[in-house]
């Protein structure tokens, strides 16, 4: 891989992407005031955006402020080598469409789906859970903090049995970013916080939960109890120690991306003694319900079988990011994605329309005009974070409604892929064998 030293980040970009950085965002990023992880993160990213047919004039103010100032505030070196329980309620929708729309044999016994690395609070497990009223849904972290600080604001932060400082997470509006850009400001905040609120919990039984307020900030102990229904329940277990299970789905988002593929592969044989035959397993990466990609495993004959690999169309834009969000180098998903959007990408029949259909829209939905230079313009006053999310399902919608889900499956078709669109409404192929970990 090359070396970041005195390259200027314009220049490395040219030297992945081709000439023609955009001049009005020349300057916006200087590579070495980043931390080492982010650096190599850019590098990863250059890579699969080359791999993906990435346009150099694609990059924009939103790309830009994604690497300089969100990636070095979530990457595990942000929070001392820990994983974060980054999660956001909604997240996992349109896979617990794709479990939805499975034809499951009948079998004996109760429907058990575990979410594995579930996060915490573990709101994409509780969401499942009200899907499937009469399923057992199963929550699995290594790592349920021990407390919870909510602020007037509601950002919130985590903190383990002794009070050490684990996790913060924001809103990414303005003040959240405030937070994200002082992080030792933020933590001292909310450490202080912590001392406030401390003594006034009277019990901190370890079997029940307690929330104690003062001036509208709020400290819960136990906190996980809390979303414990009749059909929800939560283990706290590294995925390697967990005891035995026998689920029909298990789910494992945002988790597999931070472990090798040697570890990944360790992994997936304990996940596969928790799984019933004909069992799925899905595994994959995504962001707020958008820019997913996952693969689907079966359990047969006591093995599993790579079944899918499915994309939501969206990795296509010009402005997403989780296309690119790795933490290896050796990311088959990713790197899979890349192959296949890159195949797509290639192909002037689709993409020509494609792109000039998704200019228009970003125009229409006040995200940003294509200007006569080549490059996307945005509007001085940035998006709030729900009008953003409201105005990108609606970009969306109006693509897939122009028929560019099946356009991008012709493609693929056309380029050798056994592929259709999946039961979640994605863009799934049979993987080649041995592009995925199995
Ligand atoms: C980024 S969060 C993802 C949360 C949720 N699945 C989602 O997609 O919104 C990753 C979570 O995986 C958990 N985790 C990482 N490795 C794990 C392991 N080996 N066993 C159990 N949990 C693990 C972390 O503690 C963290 O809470």
């Amino acid at each position: 891989m090359e070396t970041m030293n005195e390259t200027s980040f314009e220049t490395l970009v040219e030297n992945f992407l081709g000439t023609g950085f955009p001049r009005h965002l020349s300057g916006t990023i200087c590579l070495t005031e980043l931390p080492p992880d982010t650096q190599d993160f850019i590098l990863r990213l250059l890579y699969l955006m080359k791999r993906s047919k990435y346009c150099v004039s694609g990059f924009n103010p939103v790309l830009i402020r994604w690497l300089s100032a969100t990636i070095p505030s979530i990457l595990p070196g942000a929070w001392g080598g820990r994983i974060p329980p980054i999660t956001v309620p909604g997240r996992h929708r349109k896979l617990d469409n794709y479990v939805a729309g499975q034809n499951f044999l009948p079998d004996r016994g109760q429907n058990i789906f575990v979410d594995i690395g579930c996060g915490f609070p573990p709101v994409t497990t509780v969401d499942t859970a009200c899907r499937f009223p009469d399923w057992q849904i199963c929550g699995v972290d290594r790592s349920f903090a021990d407390y919870v600080l909510s602020d007037t604001a509601g950002h919130y932060a985590c903190f383990n049995q002794e009070g050490e400082f684990l996790y913060f997470q924001a809103f990414s509006d303005l003040a959240g970013r405030a937070l994200y850009a002082d992080p030792e400001g933020t933590k001292n905040r909310f450490s202080q916080l912590f001392e406030d609120l401390f003594p006034l919990l009277q019990n901190r039984d370890p079997l029940s939960s307690e929330t104690v307020e003062k001036d509208g900030n709020k400290l819960i102990h136990n906190h996980i109890m809390d979303f414990e229904t009749d059909n929800l329940r939560f283990i706290k277990s590294d995925l390697m120690d967990l005891g035995p299970m026998t689920a029909k789905v298990i789910r494992c988002m945002n988790v597999f991306i931070y472990f090798t593929r040697d570890k990944k592969k360790r992994m997936l044989g304990h996940i596969k003694d928790h799984l019933k035959t004909n069992g799925l397993l899905i595994i994959g990466t995504n962001s707020f319900d958008i820019q997913y990609r996952y693969a689907v495993y079966q359990k047969k004959n006591d093995d599993l079988f790579v079944r899918e690999f499915a994309f939501s169309l969206d990795n296509l834009g010009h402005i997403p990011f989780m296309p690119w969000f790795t933490i290896h180098e050796d990311d088959p998903e990713a790197i899979l994605l890349a192959k296949l959007t890159g195949t797509i990408r290639s192909a002037p029949s689709f993409w020509t329309p494609f792109t000039r259909h998704l200019d228009q829209l970003l125009e229409y939905h006040g995200f940003c005009k294509r200007k006569i230079d080549g490059f996307l313009h945005f509007p001085e006053k940035e998006m709030l974070p729900n009008d953003f999310l409201e105005k990108n399902a609606l970009l969306w919608k109006g693509m897939q409604g122009k028929g560019y889900m099946g356009g991008a499956v012709d493609v693929l078709g056309k380029a050798g892929y056994d592929a259709w669109i999946n039961s979640a409404g994605d863009i799934a192929v049979r993987p080649p064998v041995g592009d995925l970990v199995s």
